[in-house]
């Protein structure tokens, strides 16, 4: 796809929202030019024990389902977050002033206004880049954004964190943010975190921020449900994922001979979610040339959800050169959030 010419950063309030927004697709770009798609799955479905990349959970359905699951009584992260947001943006802009917002996992950038309104306040051009594997809900999102922020810039880009954080633009404002909230970072294990802290590292200059929304150490009682609740949300989003295979890769999973399984382990304080197959099954992903035995309740385990400790993880970033340099949290202690400025080299 062609990407429309940069826009100027002056004054765009009289602006249209075409001419605001620009949208890179790096995953359709990959998928065309990689013949690699799909090895992720059946490396993942040929071991054991089985496992898929979390990554498949968020096709245009499932992005849905998680904002339902983000509205769940049983599901406080959310709303914790947006408290301590809604309470600390303030300060949250007034450490960084002018400055552009790129955010991992942007999803329906609800929580992202919050921040936009606090900068909008300091009435400078404010550019947004959001970074989503969902092009469809990046894009619906981003026009929602752009009809009620006049002057906002938004530089979408459909694809992985990783070949997102390799190819944004260069910054048009004094300095910016990376922004990744909602705790995804739990969703990483330890090895793929340190990964992850290298690659934000390369994507920002020295003394640009880091913005980073985690989930603390509670109780199983209040975890759990969290990750299973009563409506059965949480069993969908999960389920969804057999789904999206078969759309991807003409599969024939059978989602009612499948169930939702999610535990809290109380040693790796981390919340483990798996698809356990209620009956010796075969399953097919006609386009992948791949046929899967399944015994009764063998488990897929599809993603992790850990817990942090609030001193552990910001040593961690310290010793990364992604210096804490201002961290809130709300009443209960029960979710954090982190303001880290990548150290100036000497
Ligand atoms: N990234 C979400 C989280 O860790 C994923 C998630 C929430 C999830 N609820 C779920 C994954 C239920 C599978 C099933 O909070």
């Amino acid at each position: 796809m062609s990407i429309s010419e940069a826009v100027s950063n002056k004054n765009t309030s009289h602006k249209s929202i075409e001419e605001r927004l620009q949208i890179q697709r790096l995953v359709e770009a990959t998928k065309i030019v990689s013949s690699s798609a799909g090895s992720d799955v059946v490396k993942g479905l040929t071991q054991f024990p089985k496992s898929l990349p979390a990554y498949y959970f968020y096709d245009d359905r499932g992005s849905e389902l998680f904002e339902q699951i983000c509205e769940l009584p049983e599901y406080y992260l959310t709303r914790t977050e947006t408290a301590i947001l809604q309470e600390y943006a303030g300060e949250i802009v007034k450490i960084t002033g002018a400055c552009e917002l790129v955010e991992l996992g942007s999803g329906s950038s609800t929580k992202t206004r919050i921040l936009l309104d606090a900068y909008r306040q300091l009435n400078y051009p404010l550019r947004y880049l959001p970074i989503d594997v969902s092009a469809g809900m990046l894009e619906s999102s981003a026009r929602n954004l752009l009809k009620d922020y006049p002057s906002l810039q938004v530089y979408a880009l459909a694809g992985t964190y990783e070949l997102a954080l390799a190819k944004l633009p260069p910054t048009q404002s004094p300095t910016r943010m990376i922004g990744f909230i909602g705790s995804s970072l739990g969703n990483l294990n330890p090895h793929e975190c340190d990964v992850f802290f290298s690659q934000i590292i390369n994507a920002l200059q020295p003394g640009e921020y880091f913005l980073l929304g985690i989930d603390l150490h509670k109780s199983k009682e209040i975890l759990e449900p969290a990750y299973d609740d009563s409506q059965g949300v949480s069993a969908a989003f999960n389920l969804n994922m057999l789904d999206h295979l078969n759309r991807r890769f003409e599969g024939d999973f059978d989602t009612t001979q499948f169930e939702h399984w999610a535990f809290y382990n109380e040693t790796k304080n981390q919340i483990e979610m798996h698809l356990k197959s209620v009956r010796s099954q075969t399953v097919q992903l006609k386009s992948l040339n791949l046929t899967v035995n399944f015994a009764q309740n063998e488990t897929i385990f599809t993603e992790i959800s850990r817990k942090f400790n609030l001193n552990t993880i910001q040593q961690q970033l310290t010793t990364k050169g992604l210096v804490p340099i201002q961290t809130w949290t709300d009443a209960k202690q029960w979710f954090a959030l982190l303001l880290c400025q990548l150290q100036v080299r000497d």
